[in-house]
């Protein structure tokens, strides 16, 4: 994907489109119960931080179609890394949920090619959706011109977020280079903090694409996803090294975001890199005011840049009740819908004409940042965005390897071969 800005992903969006014709599998065997008036629908959003958005698109959802039963399938673990491999056992055993939730871009695509979802664009013809989201978002979840899924947000994921009143007791303010950082870690460690907080695996994935688009600019970032960069060339070893001395400065645990989170809330580090789903847990479930209790800031050398993602919902192929996941799909299209969710998600909506006063704190500015036309957006690896489940999937083993061997060499070869091997 070439560097595009926001004006540019509404006009033309990138790479789904482009992908070559469905294969043809058999549909799912799984059995049709037309006259149960229920649905299920399947999610990771089960938690704090995750789950009060998920309540009130549900409660919405029961107060419009009454007498539904609504059974809420999440499978907890953040970026939902559990919930796909219970989801994938599930298809894999023809039992569809009636939704489930995907994420745009080309972890959407590896679905509908796998021939997973229903072409759902006559819903999108029958409510007028087409023009009530950014086009190059429809792209996103489309194929040869059919839309596979409905978009309930945008995410941020390159956020930094701190405690302005720890950095301030520490005496600095909030790096603006990742070198920055690293020359903060010395001064915190004098006084027993660590500079970041870092947790699972994917919370590490998380912030190493971070550190990749803060270290080689969007467009080389870019380029580490459509074979354009080389992962091989000295500037992105260099970028892994610095990944290295900032994982040495950090505290690192096993825990999912939120306890890894409450580690710079509890003045063990300075810092969190994490999507702005964090929002949502530190305004909810940890009753933080913006600016005193919890600040943000992009995550170094980012400044201007969008790492989007964006959460939607299905209908699968052969899901049991195909008309009340289609009433799904229409309470998360809806301005009702996402104006409920989004704020509670600490997300901005995906719709055009939500209620910008709904959007308050950072979520106003998040909201502003997403529609200011010099913003450039570029999309999210962990999310989902801009790597296929097997590149993204050997790209996790090759860490896995090198989090013990330490050898940025070895792994920028890895994932180079990696890209090769899975783009064939
Ligand atoms: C992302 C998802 C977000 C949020 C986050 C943490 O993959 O898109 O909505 O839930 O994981 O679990």
């Amino acid at each position: 994907m070439a560097e595009i800005n926001r004006r540019q992903l509404l006009a033309i969006g990138a790479g789904v489109s482009a992908l070559a014709v469905l294969p043809s599998c058999s549909p799912s065997q799984s059995e049709q119960k037309p006259d149960e008036k229920k649905v299920e629908v399947f999610s990771w959003w089960s938690g704090p931080g995750e789950q009060e958005g998920l309540d009130a698109l549900t409660a919405n959802f029961k107060k419009n179609n009454p007498g539904v039963e609504f059974v809420n399938a999440a499978v907890a673990g953040g970026s939902g890394t559990q919930a796909r491999s219970v989801l994938a056992a599930r298809l894999q055993g023809n039992q569809p949920p009636d939704s489930y939730q995907l994420h745009a871009g080309l972890e959407a695509a590896d679905d509908i090619k796998a021939n997973r979802l229903e072409d759902i664009t006559y819903l999108y013809e029958a409510n007028g959706w087409k023009s009530k989201f950014p086009s190059g978002l429809i792209e996103k979840l489309s194929i040869g011109g059919k839309i596979y899924a409905v978009p309930v947000n945008i995410h941020r994921s390159n956020l930094m977020w701190f405690v302005p009143g720890k950095l301030q007791e520490w005496g600095i303010t909030p790096a603006k280079t990742w070198a920055e950082v690293l020359t903060q870690a010395t001064a915190l460690a004098a006084k027993g903090v660590k500079a970041l907080s870092v947790g699972a695996p994917w919370t590490q994935l998380h912030l190493l694409e971070n550190v990749l688009l803060g270290e080689l600019g969007t467009a080389k970032y870019n380029g580490l996803w459509d074979g354009k960069t080389d992962w091989k060339g000295a500037d992105v070893v260099k970028a892994l090294d610095t990944f290295k001395s900032l994982l040495a400065v950090s505290v690192v645990g096993t825990d999912d975001w939120q306890p890894t989170l409450d580690k710079v809330l509890g003045g063990q580090a300075a810092y969190h890199v994490m999507g702005d789903w964090a929002a949502g847990y530190l305004q909810g479930a940890k009753a933080l005011k913006y600016k005193t209790g919890y600040d943000v800031t992009a995550s170094p050398g980012t400044a201007g840049v969008y790492n989007f993602l964006a959460d939607s919902f299905t209908l699968p192929k052969g899901a049991p009740h195909k008309v009340y996941a289609e009433a799904w799909l229409k309470e998360c299209a809806s301005v009702e819908g996402q104006d409920l969710f989004n704020p509670l998600k600490g997300s901005v909506p995906a719709r055009l004409d939500a209620d910008k006063s709904k959007y308050k704190d950072y979520l106003a500015s998040a909201l502003q940042d997403w529609q200011n036309q010099s913003t450039v957006v570029v999309g999210s690896l962990v999310h989902g965005v801009v790597a296929n489940n097997a590149f993204k999937s050997e790209i996790e083993k090759a860490y896995g390897i090198f989090v013990q061997d330490k050898d940025s060499a070895k792994f920028a070869a890895a994932v180079s071969k990696a890209y090769t091997d899975t783009s064939k």
